[in-house]
């Protein structure tokens, strides 16, 4: 039977992606499989992922998902072209369309993709770009795919970089800020267990009001920051440390380092 779907890599990646899939009713067990080279690996996915496929190297499918490490992706992508030919999400972070497109064989339909880590929890953020050969149609089922684990938008390939150094980096920026506001809570004097319970409210109530509102971040700071007062005494030494600044210095940063790698 050929498969709906071959996710290559059952790493953290390509088994969040598997979980999406099968939560959102994209596919049934039995349609997916995962080609993993790791023994140990295949064991622990089993019993993960029961009723999915899990074998050594890629098989027959509809569609095939690349999830490796960039370090394998040649080797990835020549195992899979030697057994199918079909439509390639990439999700490798770095590795360009045109190589992508030399492993798999000129007319396969390639489409990458910038996903990030809160996939993991179906909260991520993806952009994907498609290749030569990818059409309206091949765009719709990446987006299909990586819809079971959040939010995707389309992008030029030349764009990635901006993107990684945004949303796909951007999560350690937030663990930072984390960080940061729960010691910050301990040094104004709160048990360490309130602090952390008070700041991951607070970032992901904000985020949620920020979504649900439809509403501006400057406009919701607005709201909060009235005259003289506590919010205003904060926000001024965040702009007396150049915090704003710092954080578009981390995208350009991250950005700029992704081109490098690439
Ligand atoms: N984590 C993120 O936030 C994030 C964001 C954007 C993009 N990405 C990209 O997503 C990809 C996967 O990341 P990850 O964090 O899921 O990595 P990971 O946990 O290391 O998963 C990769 C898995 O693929 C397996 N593998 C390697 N070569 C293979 C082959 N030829 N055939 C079958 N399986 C093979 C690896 O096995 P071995 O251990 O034996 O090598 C490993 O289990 C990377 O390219 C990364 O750049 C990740």
């Amino acid at each position: 039977m050929v498969a709906k779907l071959v996710v290559v890599g059952g790493g953290r990646m390509g088994t969040a992606l598997v979980g999406g899939l099968l939560r959102s009713g994209w596919a049934q067990p039995s349609e997916l499989v995962v080609a993993e080279a790791d023994d140990d690996r295949r064991r622990g996915l089993a019993t993960e992922l029961p009723g999915v496929g899990i074998e050594p190297g890629p098989v027959s499918a509809e569609g095939a998902v690349v999830a490796v490490k960039p370090g394998d992706a040649r080797e990835a992508c020549e195992a899979l072209a030697s057994v199918a030919s079909c439509r390639t999400l990439s999700i490798m972070a770095g590795v360009s369309i045109s190589r992508i497109e030399s492993w798999l064989g000129t007319g396969v339909p390639v489409v990458r993709a910038m996903p990030n880590t809160p996939a993991v929890v179906g909260a991520g953020a993806s952009a994907i770009a498609g290749g030569t050969a990818a059409s309206e149609n091949d765009m719709a089922w990446a987006e299909s795919v990586l819809g079971a684990v959040g939010v995707v938008v389309r992008v030029a390939e030349g764009l990635l970089d901006g993107v990684t150094g945004l949303s796909g980096s951007g999560p350690a920026y937030v663990f930072m800020v984390a960080e940061a506001l729960v010691e910050a809570g301990v040094l104004v004097g709160l048990p360490r267990t309130v602090s952390r319970a008070l700041a991951l409210q607070t970032i992901l109530g904000s985020a949620r009001l920020l979504s649900e509102s439809g509403e501006e971040p400057e406009v919701l700071r607005a709201q909060v920051t009235s005259p003289g007062g506590t919010t205003a005494a904060g926000l001024r030494a965040l702009e007396a440390r150049a915090v704003r600044s710092a954080f578009i210095e981390a995208v350009a940063a991250a950005a700029e380092r992704s081109r490098q790698l690439g």
